[in-house]
This record gives C-alpha cells, sequence and structure tokens, in this order.
C-alpha cells in the first residue's frame, strides 16, 4: 500500500470512486431479522434476494493513525413500510469517530450508543454528519428513485461489530406512513 500521497476522484454522477479496493454488496437475505415486517421480508426475499446497498472502499492498514474512506450508495425501496437501509454497526474499537458526506439522494442516519440514546440525522447532498465515537451507525434512503451516496471515512482501526445490532436491532426506524416519513420506537428493540 502507498504511503505517499494520493489522490482519487469521485465522478458526479455515478460515484463510483476513481480508486477502488474493495467492492462490497449486501443484499435482502444479509439482513434477516432487521426488518419489523417479518411477513413482508419473507414475501420479498422468496421473490428475489434484492440488492440494498453496495460500498466501494478505498483500503487502508488497519492502524489507528491511519483514515479510510469509501462511498456507499443505498438503493431505494421499501420492506413493509420501513425504507432500504444499511446493517448498521458499532465500531469494535468503540472510541473511533466516523464522517459523512451526503452526494447524493435522501435519507437519514439512524444512531444510538450502547446505553441505548437514539438519534437520527437528515443526510441530503451537501450535508456533513459527524458520527462521535460510541454512537452505532445505519443509513437509510428515503426517496423514491434516487439511491443514497455518501463519502464516509474513519480510523483505519476501527472495525466493524455487526453482533449487537444483529441482536438487538436499532432503536428508532424510519417508516413510510400515511402522513409521511415518521421516526418511531422500535417495538423489538432488545428483546
Ligand atoms: O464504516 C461505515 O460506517 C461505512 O463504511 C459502512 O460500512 C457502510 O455504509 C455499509 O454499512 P454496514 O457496514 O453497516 O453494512
Ligand atoms: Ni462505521
Amino acid at each position: 500500500m502507498s504511503d505517499t500521497p494520493f489522490t482519487f476522484s469521485i465522478p458526479n454522477p455515478g460515484f463510483i470512486p476513481s480508486r477502488v479496493d474493495n467492492h462490497i454488496t449486501r443484499r435482502l437475505s444479509a439482513l434477516r431479522g432487521q426488518f419489523l415486517d417479518q411477513d413482508a421480508y419473507a414475501r420479498l426475499l422468496d421473490r428475489e434476494d434484492t440488492l440494498l446497498y453496495a460500498v466501494n472502499e478505498i483500503k487502508r492498514p488497519a492502524a489507528a493513525g491511519e483514515l479510510l474512506m469509501g462511498v456507499s450508495i443505498v438503493h431505494p425501496g421499501k420492506v413493509g413500510k420501513e425504507f432500504f437501509m444499511t446493517k448498521g454497526h458499532f465500531h469494535t474499537v468503540l472510541d473511533t469517530a466516523e464522517v459523512y458526506y451526503c452526494l447524493r439522494g435522501e435519507g437519514f442516519m439512524v444512531m444510538e450508543t450502547p446505553e441505548g440514546h437514539p438519534a437520527v440525522e437528515r443526510l441530503s447532498p451537501g450535508r456533513v454528519l459527524y458520527v462521535p465515537p460510541r454512537w452505532a451507525h445505519r443509513s437509510v434512503c428515503t426517496s423514491r428513485q434516487e439511491d443514497l451516496v455518501t463519502f464516509f471515512t474513519y480510523p483505519g482501526n476501527a472495525g466493524h461489530d455487526y453482533g449487537t445490532i444483529e441482536q438487538q436491532g436499532f432503536c428508532k426506524l424510519v417508516l413510510d406512513t400515511e402522513k409521511g416519513i415518521a421516526i418511531v420506537d422500535n417495538p423489538r428493540w432488545r428483546k
């Protein structure tokens, strides 16, 4: 891996970085148990293991002084009333932060601390989100047609703890209701 300064570009439209070391895709089957409406989930999965999001990473060594970067693309769609979203995670090294910069689309970042303190912030093009150390985070795409595209960067040693969220979910859900987009308590949280 290069230890000299480097540049890359994120062309608009497309938002595929000119340098990509790792391309990750996650389909519906990777979020088993995460969506509230489990019947709707089963029906959709029965039809197709839909692509929910993709991540293009620029790799760096897993060292505290390094910064990992990438672009995440969450596609529009719903499972029941719930919008497509990422798995979400705490960082394994809990005391590490992350910065997101929204490039395209509309959505939310759903966050919470290990103590269950929630926060939900809106994402729209040009908006920067700072996720402080200790906050789990999940991106949710609420646009009907457009992808939610974000650039992110976080410390090289952060790591991903997916297990905690797989077990307890997030305390807040983002739903499409008759009255519009609603942020509601997750009735299945920590059960
Ligand atoms: O580290 C991050 O927060 C991002 O790079 C995410 O990994 C990305 O948005 C995909 O989400 P997840 O890792 O929860 O599947
Ligand atoms: Ni993260």
